[in-house]
């Protein structure tokens, strides 16, 4: 699975005192113990002081190459955080831009539809498909409002209020608002929940919109004739919220692009590539990570782990 959030691990304290000390006190009882000590002891000696060390530059690569691999998920983690921001500045000020024409192409629009409604237009021939006309462009300036009210929640940095959500209630109202649509095509929705969630302190508005993103992608992959499965778990401190689709999956190619700000691969119109960098930033200022697991011909499967107290905010 791609973790796009990574967790620091801090080894264990205790067990690295304990190997540093290791190789003095090995070194300290063999020259102790070599005084005088028969031929057989000291090459004993010597072989345990070899292995000793042999050990602990093992154990001293292998932490080297778990920070080295740390190291490069959290610059990973700063660029798309870094990207994130520079898009919301920029996407306050372009959907304001395009805000304040829009409005009056709508205006205008609906001033037209009046018109064509009333003396001397009505009745007219050919207003039935001026008409059509109008109703396209306000079909059309429907859909870029919804681009731009898209660019602005993107980029409005509310800070989550937490409280204690049932989780699995949560996902339940949730799949309410997507079942009717599924049904429609044919699409059963697996409720996978584990009973006796411990609740989740958590912005409950801010993951109903996350799980919405996911459904509606799981719901567009699979188009119609499948099955998504919404399941819920708790693991250790954290509990986990899981959507598969049995839909075309993602080719590897695209794996790591998925969760860039305007990436799609749908058709023109048919999607802005934003609902899952939204998604991201939000799991990410909720303390949590977002994964998914995929291949061509075998669905997808996207996981959000989230602490189960409240987590540390982090900015997007
Ligand atoms: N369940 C899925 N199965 C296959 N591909 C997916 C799935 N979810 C996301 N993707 C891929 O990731 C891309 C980005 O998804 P994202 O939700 O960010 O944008 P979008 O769905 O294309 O547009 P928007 O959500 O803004 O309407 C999608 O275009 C698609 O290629
Ligand atoms: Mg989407």
């Amino acid at each position: 699975m791609r973790a796009t959030a990574a967790t620091v691990i801090v080894p264990g304290g205790a067990g690295r005192t304990l190997r540093l000390w290791l190789l003095p006190a090995v070194i300290l009882l063999s020259g102790l113990a070599l005084r005088g000590a028969s031929l057989p002891l000291a090459l004993g000696l010597q072989a345990l002081l070899a292995a000793a060390a042999a050990f602990l530059l093992h154990d001293l690569f292998g932490r080297m190459e778990r920070i080295r691999e740390e190291k490069c998920r959290l610059d990973e983690q700063l660029l798309q955080s870094q990207k994130l921001a520079a898009l919301g500045e920029l996407s306050t000020g372009l959907a304001h831009e395009i805000n304040t024409p829009l409005a009056i192409i709508r205006q205008e629009t609906e001033w037209m539809e009046h018109l064509l409604g009333n003396p001397p237009f009505a009745g007219n021939s050919g207003a039935s498909e001026f008409a059509d006309c109008l109703a396209e462009v306000m079909r059309q300036i429907g859909r870029v409002t919804e681009v731009t009210h898209n660019m602005l929640g993107f980029a409005r940095k509310r800070e989550p209020v937490r409280q204690e959500t049932e989780l699995n209630d949560l996902v339940a109202d949730m799949l309410v608002l997507v079942e009717k649509e599924a049904r429609n095509r044919n699409i059963a929705v697996v409720r996978d929940f584990e009973p006796d969630l411990p609740p989740l302190v958590t912005d409950s508005p801010l993951l109903r919109q996350v799980l919405l993103n996911l459904l509606n992608n799981a719901l567009q992959a699979v188009g119609s004739d499948g099955t998504i499965t919404v399941s819920t778990r708790q693991e250790g401190e954290a509990c986990l919220l899981r959507v598969a689709d049995t839909g075309p999956g993602i080719a590897p190619e695209h794996l790591d692009k998925i969760f860039n700000p305007f990436f799609t691969t749908k058709p023109p119109g048919q999607g802005t590539g934003l609902g899952l960098s939204i998604s991201l930033a939000i799991v990410n200022r909720l303390g949590g990570t977002i994964g998914v697991d995929s291949a061509p011909g075998r669905g997808a499967v996207f996981t959000v782990r989230l602490p189960l107290a409240a987590g540390p905010t982090e900015g997007i």
